[in-house]
């Protein structure tokens, strides 16, 4: 049933609105192109005159022409360390090669020789993650310095760090998604297994290379004086080594030899879905900007942004009457079909029993999940504890997390404490989340944390008789505040990796759409739910 908007771009609250979003819509804007933008001219520049091109070069020559690349974490690494280092110093994201849907990694060279930080482990990782769960081939586009040495105790020792890397490659090619690699510039140490590791690998020569220890490593380790090329040049491991399989006598030669590896690839299962035609909503996706609110505490109804997200604003509502602050309902995005739970408001027991049924009904009809989230939290207070309010939203927490349809988390607004966790927040596996620039994520308001903080330091004054003054109260009060501020900001958070990404609302139906097609690669298993308590 088509969405009855109540909106009007006429209004002048719509127009306050979008006026604010535009605005601040403008510095992400110009955020993104700066990092998106890649090198400076000098660096560029540089980068060609050694026969190289930049990782952004790289990809648009490896994706089929006119076609979208769904690009993972951009603002990966922002104001994260004393350096700057766009992207994460890796380019990462999924794309159309040959007609297959693919993960492409690839090492930006131009961020400190394209070593390892701690974020740009986090980001290779996350992508394999998502390959993994999608059964999509990973293209490596490789050249880097391997870990970046001065913060070796965040990039090696542990379960999630550098050699994690080559256990999802054997993992991933164990279970029969393929692994490839171009070798465009230097693989040394670790590395070096990144190809290694791969099913087939390309490198080219001049500029490609791959050993365990550079020339000035083995001069100082054996006295022995080697060159580049005769250490691990593309001759060497094409011909005498067996380390590479193709040689490519440039980087778009190197490109074109990844095509035709893809182009040979085999047939791939595919989920069992029922697709219909795409159509485009009935309402404009820019309208979003005018009827998201400028503050977080406004409310607004959800359903006015689904009608401008999914396929002809078609949504097929499920026990509308009931539970009122959760939506639930069926839609179509670009033709895949989706089961929608949005926030509506504050989530009550019978919110979230109501949850729980349209998980369940998803999952057993492999309907895939989207959780549109603006969520301040569960009800508190006795009457709520006393119906087992607990219990009812461990119900929708459990069916959250067993429900192993494909699922697709956007923040639109607040993301605070528990409500994260049954709308499906990051700890539960969404196959992608993204957020909006104006979202926010914490486990509770920056104003409650004070209230809570206060109460707690006036507690423990109190069995000393003593008090907080009223001056040391504020103080506390707008330190926690601006904690929170700056700790629940969207770019906070995606610079730390904990989404896919900060997106434009005006691009949600887009992204949207890439990030279900690329879910559409392989049969999904059906759920299996465990006790849930009643
Ligand atoms: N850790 C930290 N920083 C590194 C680094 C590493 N492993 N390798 C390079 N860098 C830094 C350099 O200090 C330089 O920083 P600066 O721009 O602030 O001066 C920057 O990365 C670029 O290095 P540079 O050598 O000028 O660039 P290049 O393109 O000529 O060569 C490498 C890049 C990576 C091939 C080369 O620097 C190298 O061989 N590094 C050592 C690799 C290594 O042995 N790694 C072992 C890790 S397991």
């Amino acid at each position: 049933m088509k969405i009855d908007s109540q909106i009007s771009p006429s209004q002048a609250s719509f127009q306050q609105n979008q006026a604010h979003h535009l605005h601040q819509l403008g510095e992400f804007n110009a955020l993104m192109a700066n990092i998106q933008g890649g090198p400076d001219a000098a660096i560029r520049d540089r980068e060609h005159a050694k026969g190289k091109l930049p990782p952004r070069e790289r990809i648009a020559q490896l994706l089929d022409p006119d076609t979208q690349f769904l690009e993972l974490s951009p603002l990966a690494g922002y104001e994260l360390y004393d350096d700057e280092v766009p992207a994460g110093g890796i380019i990462t994201g999924i794309g159309q090669v040959r007609g297959r849907t693919c993960m492409i990694v690839a090492n930006d060279q131009t961020v400190k020789g394209g070593t390892y930080y701690p974020i740009t482990v986090k980001k290779h990782l996350r992508a394999q993650e998502i390959a993994e769960k999608n059964h999509l081939p990973c293209l490596y586009l490789v050249d880097s310095g391997g870990a970046f040495l001065p913060k070796q105790a965040e990039v090696f020792p542990d379960r999630d760090h550098f050699g994690r890397i080559f256990y999802n490659q054997a993992r991933m090619s164990a279970a029969k998604i393929p692994q490839i690699s171009s070798v465009h510039g230097f693989c040394t140490a670790g590395g070096a297994y990144i190809p290694a590791m791969s099913d087939q690998t390309v490198i080219v020569r001049g500029t490609g290379s791959i050993f365990l220890a550079g020339p000035p490593l083995v001069k100082a380790a054996t006295g022995e004086e080697v060159t580049v090329e005769e250490l691990g040049g593309a001759d060497v491991h094409t011909k005498i080594s067996g380390v590479s399989d193709h040689a490519a006598e440039s980087d778009a030669h190197g490109i074109f030899l990844l095509r035709e590896i893809v182009a040979h690839l085999g047939p791939h299962k595919s989920a069992s879905v029922r697709l219909q035609t795409p159509a485009e909503p009935a309402y404009h996706t820019d309208e979003i900007l005018g009827i998201l609110p400028t503050q977080l505490s406004k409310f607004f109804d959800v359903r006015e942004i689904i009608a401008r997200i999914v396929d002809r604003s078609d949504f097929f509502e499920f026990k509308a009457n009931y539970a009122t602050t959760l939506v639930t309902g069926f839609a179509h995005i670009e033709g895949i079909p989706v089961g929608i739970i949005a926030n509506n408001g504050v989530l009550f027991s019978e919110s979230a029993l109501k949850g729980t049924h349209f998980i369940e009904l998803c999952c057993q009809e492999n309907t895939p999940l989207l959780f549109l989230q603006n969520i301040t939290g569960f009800m508190v207070g006795k009457q709520y504890e006393h119906e087992g309010i607990a219990k009812h939203g461990a119900k929708l927490v459990h069916a959250v997390a067993n429900a192993d349809v494909p699922k697709v988390t956007v923040l639109l607004g607040g993301s605070f404490g528990a409500g994260n966790y049954g709308m499906c927040g990051r700890a539960y596996d969404p196959s992608f989340m993204f957020s909006w620039p104006s979202a926010r994520i914490s486990v509770m308001g920056g104003e409650q944390a004070a209230n809570v903080l206060l109460t707690v330091k006036n507690q423990q004054l109190a069995r000393s008789g003593k008090k907080l003054s009223a001056e040391e109260e504020a103080a506390l009060r707008s330190g926690i505040h601006a904690t929170y501020e700056k700790e629940g900001h969207a770019y906070y958070a995606s610079a730390r990796l904990w989404d896919d990404g900060v997106i434009d609302p005006r691009a949600t139906r887009a992204t949207l759409a890439k990030a279900f097609a690329a879910t559409l690669h392989y049969e999904w298993p059906r759920s299996q739910f465990g006790i849930f308590r009643m």
